[in-house]
């Protein structure tokens, strides 16, 4: 897990230009700027539609909600999205709660809906920092769609937005202005023929499209990343609702099981591609790969600045959740082989994540410099914007200048708190007792950008593969069982064995004699894991390692007497172990959390 080249959960990042993706110069002798120093960011949680203390019909009365523009939910299920195109509105989408039954016109709001949010302090024409753009949509205006939950995305035209696979969709007028009524809105399903699709991205031209579609193969939940084209099509003729919608075409797999893959076999020998395209960060035009973090801990979700010279990240580093599995640097990712959806799966305790966002240039990564905590400041008392109770999620996202970023947060609740937990369960300070937050970060020292060019992206990405409905889907090939030798890049080697039926991988078992990759950190000592599927998304590691390195850091990886065992549901993500597994640099003594922790 210490290189970190593929990790299926990655997030599927669309760039609007290329600069940040483009290779650094092939020589490796590049002299870094030296990094940036700490900016002024002033953060402000953003509001939110009141709370209705419970979910009876009713529960949001006069009182609450004196406007009566709807209530939302304690626990809203809130998805925090992007900026509209005018800087001044962030869209999200909540879950509305105790509206009075119809006729009565407050019972639209119920259910999960797509919201603006003002984030300039102003109100709308009726004295709500907020309106709910779906609330009242008629039925017959969505027909085919499915629940508005994740990663809200506006199109530039500030007419038309995303979520979870809808177009929301307001005809002549802009999302946030009087004129968009609910009877015009409309909410139109994305259709794609060869299956469903998840984790959508608009592409910056507002044309194209990322997303992902899950897989079962050999007994396990996978995931390929495509790329394609929407097109509105007001009359379809096939599929499973005839309404309007959008259809994806054109479409592109973002894997090809004939490119170079992470690990690979030649002859008797073990070879590592870190170019290997698994997709995260990539130039989507050439896939060309440039790391741009280094950090040992987990980054998943990331957005990168309009003008590409900055990201802003989520990320588990500074709060030492994985540093037990991970601290240690210069290991091959060998073990890699099975067991990330396991190591990555460590990540999270059920709904409690360990995301922090990190603000990190352009050249990510260097010496000392892993970036700047944006929520720094503060006390740490409950409800300060450093509370560690208060975690961030998918997906942070920038302000078309530049100047800001917004995220949002749940606070810890049971079972990863409370009861059995030696975490006590805070009590939410925010208005209502509400336990998702809705963040705005400002980056007080910088200047606004200009709007930024958009790349040409191909039809069809050259390095993907075309796919037509009906294509079979791919295996990922794996190498071969057998014994083989890896070959540090400067000195020594590993003797690696891969055990299993040829279609999976269950053993890897390696051992190190000098190894390095660097020339200046020596690895040495053996590692080897088991690791069997108990059901499609859990499976349960057999972990042995006793390696310890030399040079930048002395430092060691070891299990104790009967190893370590960990079994993890990979979409619950609770924390289950037997035995030990300690990791040590300089002296400094990193642990596995307590089960359930
Ligand atoms: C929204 O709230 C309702 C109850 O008011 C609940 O049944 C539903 O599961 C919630 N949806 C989400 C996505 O949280
Ligand atoms: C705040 O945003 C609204 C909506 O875009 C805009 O009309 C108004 O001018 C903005 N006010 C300030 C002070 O920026
Ligand atoms: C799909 O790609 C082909 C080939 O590039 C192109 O001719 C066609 O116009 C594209 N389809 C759409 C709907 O743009
Ligand atoms: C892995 O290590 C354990 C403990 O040393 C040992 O019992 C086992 O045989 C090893 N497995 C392989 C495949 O080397
Ligand atoms: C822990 O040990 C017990 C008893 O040996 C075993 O039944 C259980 O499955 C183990 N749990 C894990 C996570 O390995």
């Amino acid at each position: 897990m210490s290189a970190r080249i593929c990790l299926a959960v990655a997030t599927l990042g669309l760039l609007s230009r290329s600069t940040f993706a483009a290779p650094s110069s092939s020589t490796g002798h590049d002299i870094l700027p030296p990094p940036p120093n700490p900016e002024p960011i002033k953060i402000i949680e953003l509001p939110l539609p009141p709370v209705a203390p419970t979910r009876e019909e009713g529960a949001c009365t006069l009182d609450i909600n004196p406007r009566r523009t709807g209530c939302i939910a304690v626990d809203p299920s809130l998805q925090g999205g992007t900026f509209l195109p005018d800087g001044n509105h962030v869209i999200a989408t909540v879950n509305f709660t105790g509206a009075p039954a119809p006729p009565d016109p407050a019972s639209v709001y119920m259910g999960m809906q797509m919201i603006a949010v003002r984030t300039n302090g102003t109100t709308f024409p009726n004295g709500d920092t907020w309106k709910c753009i779906t609330c009242g949509v008629p039925d017959e205006n969505k027909e085919g769609s499915e629940e508005l939950t994740e990663y809200p995305q506006a199109f530039k035209d500030g007419r038309r937005a995303m979520a979870a696979s809808n177009i929301v969709d307001c005809g002549d007028a802009e999302l946030t202005s009087p004129e968009c009524t609910p009877d015009k809105v409309h909410i139109h399903p994305i259709w794609w023929e060869s299956g469903s699709i998840r984790e959508l991205r608009i592409h910056p031209d507002n044309v194209h499209l990322g997303f992902s579609s899950f897989t079962q193969q050999n007994g396990a939940l996978g995931q390929y990343a495509y790329f394609g084209r929407i097109v509105f099509n007001p009359a379809p003729k096939v599929g499973e609702h005839l309404s309007p919608r959008y259809e994806v075409v054109n479409v592109t797999r973002l894997f090809n099981p004939d490119a170079p893959q992470p690990v690979e076999v030649e002859g008797k020998r073990l070879v590592l591609n870190p170019n290997a395209i698994a997709v995260g960060e990539l130039h989507l035009t050439t896939g060309k790969v440039r790391r741009l973090t280094q950090h040992p801990e987990y980054v998943d979700p990331l957005d990168i600045s309009p003008d590409d010279q900055w990201a802003v990240i989520l990320d588990t580093r500074g709060t030492d959740r994985q540093m037990w599995l991970s601290g240690m640097r210069g290991i091959p990712p060998v073990t890699d082989l099975i067991t990330t959806s396991l190591t990555s799966a460590t990540r999270n305790n059920g709904q409690r994540r360990f995301f922090v966002p990190w603000l990190i240039d352009y050249h990510g990564d260097r010496g000392s410099y892993f970036g700047q905590q944006i929520n720094a400041a503060g006390d740490g008392t409950p409800g300060s914007i450093n509370d560690p109770n208060w975690n961030a999620r998918a997906d942070p996202r920038w302000s078309p200048d530049g100047t800001q970023i917004t995220y949002y947060q749940y606070l810890v609740v049971p079972p990863a708190c409370g009861g059995q937990n030696p975490l006590p369960c805070p009590t939410s300070t925010a208005p209502g007792g509400r336990i998702n937050r809705l963040m705005l970060a400002t980056l007080t020292s910088r200047t606004p950008l200009a709007p930024q060019p958009i790349a040409n992206v191909p039809e069809f990405i050259p390095w993907g593969v075309p796919v037509k409905p009906g294509d079979p889907l791919p295996i990922r090939p794996a190498p071969a069982p057998g014994v083989y030798t890896l070959k540090g890049k400067r000195s020594g080697s590993a003797r690696v064995e891969i055990i299993g039926d040829g279609t999976t991988i269950d053993t890897v078992a390696v051992r190190y004699d000098r190894f390095s990759d660097d020339g200046i950190n020596i690895l040495r000592g053996w590692e080897n894991v088991t690791v069997t599927r108990l059901s499609l998304s859990t499976s349960r590691a057999e972990w042995y390692s006793d390696l310890w390195s030399t040079g930048e850091t002395r430092s060691s990886k070891r299990t104790g007497r009967g190893g370590f065992h960990l079994e993890i549901d990979s979409l619950v993500n609770i924390f289950k172990a037997n035995g030990t597994m300690v990791t040590t640099i300089d002296g400094v003594v990193y642990k596995p959390p307590a089960n359930g922790t």
